[in-house]
């Protein structure tokens, strides 16, 4: 069967799958929360319906059993007999028509209130059911989360001190069948021969109490998938701008020839301080998300941890407690700076303002992009009558040595909310030495480029969302109040391409942070220019 054969029959049995896909509620906790209390006004209205329908049914239910008793006697000779048959003719019959009818206007009723609850607030559209789907393909993807738990809802998480997660629930055969033909249609041909496996043992399970899909469904679309991910391995290879395969094949002819040899042993090499190609930066990022080391003990050997007040009065009662993640580029975490209810303030100020920058597309459909799941709200100092962020800057300017104190020597706080699978793919916090272009490109020119980014975290995250950079090796795991400190140009003022960085998807929980960029030209007394070329800033 040809790609395209095979694409009409699974997208006819998806509907339609649009190219852009809103992850808008999967990827926002507090969105999902509200969606939870929704959902629990609409079932509570619909618990008042049954009461009221198992009420009326009472009353047919007397009506019907009452004349199969008289009619299993078989005497309507009886007077009784006789008159009871005229009441329930009569009188019983009326009230059992208006039961019914009550109940075509119960129904009616909780149709039209529920319809009309919905219509005023967001409720997911097939569109964010999608989006769900991706989510979670790319989840397995990234964490490789092991197929035989994941349909269980069990979830081995990453990290220092890894926990394991248990749904409420489990997903059933048609909902695995549903996510492998999304993975299918987005060209992830590994990923979709692995749930419409998952989809097949989960039917054999379900056999019991009703199957929610059959082996005749889903055993074709695995036998076509798995040859059509072996005709695209060979003929185009194991990725391109829309597909992805495994490196070898899966039938196990094939896998054995010699052109898959290298394939079949290769062992992975990091390669780091250099470019990267997307597919290997791709994988770096992976790596470093599931907290494995790409760096060697020696390289390792240098890092440490300091206590310094950086030369700033303001911190030489509480030191910064420093610790060197990488040198070139530098890297550092410095530890419990922000107090949780500076933390906490950051949340409030910033909780109305992500919930207002959403907006929604021409078609109702709230948009998100696919490289940054995430909301943002920018907050300037002084829209905040507490003092707080105030004084946030000022621990920004003294940990950093730098300036903070104007708009053209610092941006406002960025904060930054990632729900359930939210990420942002890798980038630079600076131009890339490209010349600003765009509606501030001569504000950016008369403030220069991002020389430092100080980004703190406002919560912990349970499972997921590392800082990662692919190039430098380094992993940042979120730790509510510490700050990740870099920077982005050399000494000299040029952009440092190995703090190209990523935010990995949250697996569980979500994740906050706030970021403070600091520009290059208003630093020209805080930082002089280095003095070789290649010369980089290593404080605090
Ligand atoms: C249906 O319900 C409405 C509101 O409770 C009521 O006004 C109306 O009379 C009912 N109609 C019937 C046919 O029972
Ligand atoms: C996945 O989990 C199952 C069941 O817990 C276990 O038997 C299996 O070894 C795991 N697979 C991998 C690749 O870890």
């Amino acid at each position: 069967m040809r790609v395209g054969q095979l694409t009409a029959v699974v997208l006819v049995a998806t509907a339609s799958v649009a190219a852009a896909y809103s992850e808008e509620f999967f990827s926002s906790t507090s969105r999902l929360e509200q969606l939870v209390s929704r959902e629990e006004v609409v079932v509570d209205r619909l618990e008042r319906y049954l009461e009221d329908a198992y009420q009326s049914l009472e009353n047919v239910r007397s009506y019907v059993s009452s004349f199969r008793e008289m009619r299993s006697l078989s005497s309507i000779h009886h007077p009784v007999d006789a008159f009871l048959m005229v009441r329930r003719l009569t009188v019983d019959w009326d009230i059992v028509e208006d039961d019914l009818r009550r109940q075509i206007n119960q129904t009616q009723e909780t149709l039209g209130s529920v319809a009309s609850f919905r219509a005023d607030r967001p409720y997911p559209a097939a569109d964010d059911l999608h989006g769900a789907a991706v989510a979670l393909i790319r989840l397995q993807d990234t964490y490789q989360l092991n197929m035989t738990r994941l349909p269980r809802g069990h979830i081995v998480g990453v990290g220092p001190d890894p926990a394991e997660f248990q749904s409420a629930q489990q997903l059933t055969a048609r909902d695995c069948l549903f996510i492998g033909k999304h993975a299918f249609s987005r060209g992830l041909y590994n990923a979709a021969i692995e749930w419409f496996e998952a989809a097949l043992w989960r039917t054999e399970e379900e056999q019991g109490d009703g199957a929610t899909a059959t082996r005749d469904e889903i055993e074709p679309l695995l036998t076509s998938t798995i040859k059509l991910h072996d005709s695209v391995l060979e003929e185009q290879g194991p990725r391109g701008e829309d597909w992805r395969t495994n490196p070898v094949p899966v039938d196990r002819h094939l896998a054995s020839q010699e052109r898959y040899q290298p394939a079949r042993l290769a062992v992975f090499a990091p390669k780091l301080h250099q470019q990267q190609a997307d597919a290997e930066e791709e994988d770096h990022f992976h790596r470093l998300c599931r907290g494995e080391r790409l760096r060697t003990p020696a390289e390792e050997a240098d890092l440490s941890c300091h206590l310094t007040a950086n030369g700033s009065p303001l911190l030489v009662l509480a030191p910064l407690r420093v610790e060197v993640l990488s040198l070139r580029p530098y890297i550092v975490m410095l530890h419990q700076l922000v107090t949780d209810a500076e933390v906490a303030t950051f949340q409030q100020l910033a909780g109305p303002r992500l919930a207002t920058s959403r907006h929604r597309a021409t078609d109702g459909h709230f948009v998100s992009s696919m490289s940054r799941i995430s909301k943002n709200a920018w907050i300037p100092d002084d829209e905040d009558p507490s003092g707080t962020l105030a004084r946030v800057t000022q621990r920004v300017a003294a940990s950093s040595g730098l300036k903070c104190d104007n708009d053209r020597a610092a941006e406002a706080f960025q904060v930054a909310n990632y729900g359930i699978g939210g990420l942002y793919v890798t980038h630079t916090d600076h131009h890339m030495g490209e010349v600003p272009h765009g509606p501030h490109a001569d504000w950016e020119t008369v403030i220069g480029d991002r020389l430092a980014t100080w980004m703190v975290y406002l919560s912990d995250v349970p499972s997921g969302g590392a800082t990662v950079f692919p190039r430098a090796g380094v992993t940042v795991w979120p730790e509510r109040g510490s700050v990740a400190f870099w920077w982005n140009l050399n000494a000299a003022g040029r952009g440092d391409d190995d703090t190209k960085h990523a935010a990995c998807p949250v697996l569980h929980g979500s994740k906050w942070v706030s970021n403070k960029w600091i520009h290059y030209n208003e630093q020209f007394r805080a930082k002089p220019c280095g003095l070789t070329e290649d010369a980089v800033h290593q404080t605090p």
